[in-house]
């Protein structure tokens, strides 16, 4: 069965409330003609209510840009799945690199996050990757292995659209260089078997690997043309909505 792809839009620390509506409404026209691929977005928490209501009769999947694992409680800052399930958001972005190195958290918190959102059936897209340091002494696979396996502790998949894993290089996010189509290949290849020791194959071979890091108009359709690249996660170009458009429709 193949894989329906997924492009995601981080919003991260963007948009006031006008042009979160003008950029919500702009994603629900470019995804209305856009059949067998899945498009979500994620606005900064002041704007979820507002874009909620725009997206309500669109096909555009509304995403947090982080969750906490509790219901309630002395949280200072967090935000709960049953208060994003009650603005319509079903997925959540959980251990984005920027969350990682500028906030602090760990693989352990994160694996808290991910199980939170799942006991809510909100998806969590996972994201890892390794820093360029790393990846220049040969620690990539390392390090993924690292962050996928504490990261998904004690974590059971039911089924394979319960869970989405974002690859993201931190050398490549925000910085315009991007991993060439092959080298993020043999990353979600590696990913891919990581899966599949960890869950049963069937559910392994189905999970997304969104690939996100200077994703563009002018290199999606490479980067889509990879087995096991099954969508984007995208920042600076989801801002635009031009490119946000061509990237929903890319070749291929
Ligand atoms: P970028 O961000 O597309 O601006 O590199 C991607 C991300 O951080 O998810």
């Amino acid at each position: 069965m193949p894989r329906t792809p997924l492009i995601a839009g981080n919003w991260k620390m963007n948009t006031n409330l006008g042009e979160a509506e003008q950029l919500a409404l702009a994603v629900a026209r470019s995804a209305a003609d856009v059949m067998e691929r899945e498009v979500m977005i994620a606005p900064p928490f002041t704007a979820i209510a507002q874009v909620a209501d725009i997206l309500h009769d669109s096909r555009v999947i509304l995403a947090a840009q982080n969750i906490c694992w509790a219901e309630k409680g002395a949280f200072t800052g967090e935000i709960s799945p049953p208060m994003l399930k009650e603005m319509g958001g079903t997925m959540a972005i959980v251990g984005h690199s920027e969350r990682r190195h500028i906030f602090g958290e760990t693989d352990q918190l994160i694996n808290r996050r991910v199980a939170g959102a799942m006991e809510h059936q909100l998806v969590p897209i996972l994201c890892i990757g390794e820093q360029l340091a790393e990846r220049e002494v040969d620690r990539t696979m390392a390090v993924l292995e690292k962050q996928l396996r504490v990261g998904l502790a004690d974590i059971t998949v039911n089924e394979p659209s319960e869970l989405v894993i974002a690859y993201e290089p931190v050398w490549a996010i925000g910085t315009g260089k991007t991993a060439s189509p092959e080298q993020a290949q043999e990353v979600h290849a590696f990913i891919r078997n990581l899966l599949a020791a960890m869950f049963e194959k069937d559910i392994a071979s189905q999970i997304r690997i969104l690939y996100g890091g200077s994703v563009v108009p002018d290199n999606v359709d490479a980067l889509m043309g990879q087995e096991d690249v099954d969508g984007a996660l995208v920042g600076g170009a989801a801002l635009k909505a031009e490119s946000f458009d061509r990237i929903i429709h890319f070749n291929g």
